[in-house]
């Protein structure tokens, strides 16, 4: 019997109306246009605004439009993933509550932390699901409302980030697409230089830790760059020697989307041309856990049955991976 492989058959996504310019960063903190464009290559990212609203508002018209563009029924749904940093609260998963919004009831449901790696991890974990045998609809939803993490005092990191959610659909299939192989990594070292002080079990929330500012991202940007450029490269090097994949059959890289020079430098150990990597930091930013299936839905018209994309990530932890994935079907079948 031909071997199972988990194929992704439909994408959707949901952004928010809300578009937060550079130019409108300029007014609020001490930042310039030119500084933002060159160093990140972020022109727009989109907000989320309104009192009460969470990860799971994005996430569930996300999921919700992808059940509609494949014609599939809520019930019919086996498992649903949701990887964010945002969750809605501690506890439940963000997951469950998008279960309820869309109606999914006989399926379980989880999240998924992984920071910017988070897609990634849980493609790679959905895939193993599917390849059992066992599960034949699984869906991932992507989604961050990173603006609810950001202090947007600071230049360093608000001019980076913005909100957004995007889902997948994983089905089973026998023919040679899909999942094709992943190399997933992490180093909790890492820590120092990407985390969130204050809020979780070390240092619960006092009015001490919201004084000090402390449920914001802290990042040292220099530092998370060079481990991110460096891991990125080698895991999509890597992937693309063991499976005998050269920069002439690879269709597109897929990166997480945290800067454009991060981007290009990894294009580069690859071989590729710029052409070959799909970009869309400029108008969304570093949306985390939604940045590469957004990448995948701007893209899925160019996108041909059968197209090898290399998916390449890093992010807080660190956590890091790549994952070779076969494009499953054909635009506007
Ligand atoms: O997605 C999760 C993983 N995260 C990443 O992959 C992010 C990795 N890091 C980066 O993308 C970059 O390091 C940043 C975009 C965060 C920063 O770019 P950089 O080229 O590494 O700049 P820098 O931090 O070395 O700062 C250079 C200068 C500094 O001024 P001085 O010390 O040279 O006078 C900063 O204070 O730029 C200054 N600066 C700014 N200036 C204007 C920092 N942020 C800003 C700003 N506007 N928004």
């Amino acid at each position: 019997m031909s071997k199972i492989r988990a194929a992704i058959t439909a994408i959707d996504s949901y952004l928010p109306n809300y578009i937060l310019t550079n130019h409108e960063l300029e007014q609020m903190v001490d930042t310039s246009e030119e500084w933002i464009t060159t160093r990140t290559g972020i022109k727009t990212r989109h907000i989320l605004k309104g009192t009460g609203k969470g990860t799971s508002d994005m996430g569930t018209k996300a999921v919700d439009r992808l059940l509609k563009k494949r014609g599939i029924k809520p019930g019919e749904v086996d498992l649903l993933l949701c990887c964010t940093v945002t969750p809605d609260m501690m506890f439940p998963a963000t997951a469950n509550i998008i279960s309820d919004n869309i109606g999914i009831k006989n399926a379980f449901s989880y999240d998924i932390n992984a920071a910017c790696s988070g897609f990634l991890y849980t493609l790679g974990t959905a895939a193993l699901f599917v390849e059992s045998g066992k599960y034949n609809k699984v869906v991932i939803v992507g989604a961050d409302k990173m603006s609810s993490i950001i202090d947007f005092t600071d230049r360093q990191t608000c001019v980076l980030f913005g909100d957004g959610a995007s889902a997948i659909l994983l089905e089973p299939t026998t023919e040679n697409v899909g999942v094709m192989d992943h190399i997933f990594q992490s180093d909790g070292s890492g820590k120092i230089h990407l985390h969130m002080k204050a809020g979780g079990s070390v240092k619960p929330p006092s009015h001490e830790t919201v004084e000090a500012r402390e449920h914001y991202v802290y990042q040292e940007g220099k530092a998370v760059y060079k481990f991110a450029v460096a891991n990125m490269a080698d895991v999509s090097v890597e992937i693309m020697k063991r499976n005998n994949l050269s920069s002439e059959n690879i269709s597109y890289l897929v990166p997480h989307q945290a800067n454009m020079r991060i981007i290009e430098s990894v294009g580069k150990r690859m071989g590729l041309d710029k052409k070959q990597i799909m970009i869309n930091i400029e108008r969304y930013g570093n949306t985390t856990n939604a940045t590469i299936p957004l990448c995948l839905w701007d893209y899925e018209k160019q996108l041909k049955k059968g197209d090898n994309l290399i998916l390449s990530a890093f992010g807080g932890g660190f956590t890091w991976g790549a994952i070779w994935l076969k494009w499953a079907y054909d635009p506007d079948v």
